[in-house]
């Protein structure tokens, strides 16, 4: 197997110093003028592969979800998503580090994920469990210079950004700091954390720069890491009115994480950083179903709801797994950057 397929197979951290896309053109001319001579001398084209040239690799062309080698960083970690979410994570081999408000439930969170690994007999990973405020910039930057020191010095290149919180006030009644607070978590929040994991990739490649700059001055030193990315759950909320509870702010929240999603992905592509919004429509997580099943009006809530969905019922957290594999895969989702995956059912269709 080739170092070039290796890379394909299994993912890694990978860092690149410079851009070095001269580099590898003019490997490319290289290769051709030697196949041409080849082909002059003896007949045989040499090609991808030795013996089939010019016939791609499965593994070229079909994608592979595997995050081996990978720190992610799962905000939100004790929520109802996160916990399905995590578990697709450790399956395809990821570490974690995990975010809440507290610890507490976090710890069960990762007790629960060992449980999920040792029954499924999965390879184990580093899990570490962290307290933050994602709306305080500062506890977040701190949070994210902390994580390698906790995951073998690996720098955390994936995000899935699931924490959040809604309310149900009328707008006439809202109250400014109640208001201003949910902005804060769930849209500064999620400027916040994008930014803190992206100055640390900056910052790491500074040293390289230098060294690098010195082995091949022509180059401009540009910092490339092409394994980044960062997915955050939005919500249909960002593109539609909810009806009938009232939730301005967080409806405008959600629309702000969309629109900073695509800003962050213009600004970042250079660095080969992806930035993406998943958009659910409504979920039954434990919290949701807890909530529906307690009263009449819970139930009546759900119907309406769901007769607002072609689908004509609620997503299962399950059915996240597939969407954040393929923005967080280097590999399936390489050319997809400041997109909004919608995943529901078809809600904001009618
Ligand atoms: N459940 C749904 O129907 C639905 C629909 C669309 C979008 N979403 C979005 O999906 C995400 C996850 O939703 P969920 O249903 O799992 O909710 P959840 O309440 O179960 O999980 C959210 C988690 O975020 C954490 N959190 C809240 N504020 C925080 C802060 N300041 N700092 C750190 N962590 C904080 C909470 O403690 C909680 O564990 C949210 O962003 C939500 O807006 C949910």
């Amino acid at each position: 197997m080739t170092t070039e397929t290796q890379n394909h197979i299994r993912e890694g951290p990978t860092v690149i110093g410079v851009d070095d896309s001269a580099a590898r053109e003019a490997a490319h001319v290289e290769e051709v003028t030697a196949n041409t001579a080849n082909r002059l001398s003896d007949g045989i084209v040499c090609g991808a592969t030795p013996d089939t040239p010019s016939i791609p690799l499965v593994s070229d062309i079909v994608p592979n979800y595997r995050l081996d080698g990978h720190v992610t960083i799962v905000t939100g970690g004790s929520g109802g998503l996160a916990h399905t979410l995590c578990q697709a994570l450790v399956a395809q081999g990821s570490e974690l580090a995990l975010v809440d408000l507290t610890v507490d439930k976090l710890s069960i969170v990762e007790g629960d994920l060992k449980e999920f690994i040792r029954v499924n007999k999965l390879a184990p990973v580093t899990i570490s469990t962290w307290a933050c405020d994602v709306s305080d910039s500062t506890q977040v930057e701190e949070l994210v210079r902390a994580i390698p020191h906790e995951h073998q010095g690996l720098l955390p290149d994936k995000l899935v950004h699931t924490a959040g919180y809604c309310q149900n006030i009328p707008a006439a009644d809202y109250p400014a700091a109640r208001a201003e607070h949910l902005v804060k978590v769930n849209l500064m929040g999620s400027l916040y954390i994008c930014q803190a994991m992206t100055r640390q990739l900056l910052e790491k490649t500074k040293r390289r720069k230098s060294i690098s700059a010195m082995a091949n001055s022509a180059a401009e030193a540009l910092p490339r890491f092409p394994n980044a990315s960062y997915v955050l759950i939005a919500s249909m909320s960002g593109m539609i009115v909810n009806t009938p509870q009232p939730q301005v702010a967080y409806n405008m929240s959600k629309a702000g994480v969309l629109h900073l999603v695509k800003s962050l992905a213009c600004e970042w592509a250079r660095y080969g950083i992806r930035v993406n919004a998943i958009s659910p429509g409504y979920i039954a997580t434990p919290l949701t179903k807890q909530v529906i099943g307690a009263s009449p009006e819970g139930a009546a809530l759900q119907h309406e709801w769901t007769s607002r969905v072609p689908m004509g019922r609620m997503a299962e957290p399950k059915e996240f797994v597939g969407a954040m594999l393929y923005l967080l895969s280097s590999h399936a989702s390489s050319y997809t950057t400041g997109e909004n995956l919608v995943v529901d059912g078809g809600y904001t269709n009618w």
